[in-house]
């Protein structure tokens, strides 16, 4: 406490990580939920349409088929390599003329989350029962009405305790753009550190700030969550 309120105006820089720390994070869910959206969409529209559209519309076929092989390969590099190294790369190499860190952040971190947010939409969307898919059908939707009135209403309830959980560890992964010199929470915290020679109290400050927000976030997910069911019965 002494650390950080009553020397010099060290509480300013944890208020200024904060502010990076949820803009990053608020920005890249936003990205993450279209981009995963996106990629979820493609994926289980070729799965379960692969049978009979190759004969019905052979050329739709063909640009589903590689938007199906772009999105897994997507799937793989981004859940397969370190969320540090693709901040990297976008820092050094995509935006290397760029010089706005929070904004090269904000990307590396939406595209990061698309990846995991996509697999948990599509894993929503197949817990759906097949009969909800030919109830669609029977009342004489197409494909995309189906999905939009009667699945995704469907999905958006079962996916959204998982939904909360990639956006806690969203929150927290923010922790290491530090390393492309953004003022994030932690950052914060390790500058106070490297003031003060305290190695540990900093830290334990800026832990007791995160689970603050975490516990804000999973508050109002309750929240949607419960007025969700509400309307169930
Ligand atoms: N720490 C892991 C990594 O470095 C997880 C990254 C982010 N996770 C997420 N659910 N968006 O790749």
């Amino acid at each position: 406490f002494r650390f950080v309120f009553i020397q010099d105006d060290r509480w300013k820089s944890l208020f200024q990580g904060l502010g990076n720390t949820l803009v990053i994070t608020f920005f890249a869910v936003m990205i993450g939920i279209v981009l995963g959206a996106i990629v979820a969409t493609v994926r289980t529209t070729y799965d379960k349409n692969n049978g009979d559209m190759k004969k019905r519309n052979p050329v739709g076929f063909y640009i589903l088929s590689i938007a199906n092989v772009i999105c897994k390969l997507y799937l793989t590099v981004i859940r397969g390599t370190p969320v540090v190294v693709q901040l990297m790369i976008a820092y050094f190499i995509i935006f290397a003329t760029s010089n706005n860190s929070t904004a090269v952040a904000v990307f590396a971190f939406g595209i990061n989350s698309g990846a995991y947010v996509a697999e948990i939409i599509r894993g929503g969307i197949m817990s759906i029962d097949e009969g909800q898919f030919e109830a669609g059908r029977s009342l004489g939707f197409n494909y995309g009405q189906t999905m939009i009135y009667i699945i995704i209403p469907q999905v958006f309830k079962v996916v959204l305790p998982t939904l909360c959980n990639e956006f806690i560890v969203l929150l927290k992964e923010t922790s290491v753009a530090g390393y492309v010199g953004i003022m994030d929470l932690t950052k914060a915290g390790d500058i106070i550190r490297g003031r003060t020679f305290s190695a540990f109290l900093p830290l334990l400050g800026v832990a007791a700030i995160y689970l603050v927000m975490v516990v804000i976030l999973t508050a109002l997910v309750g929240c949607l969550e419960r007025s969700l069911r509400k309307n169930e019965r």
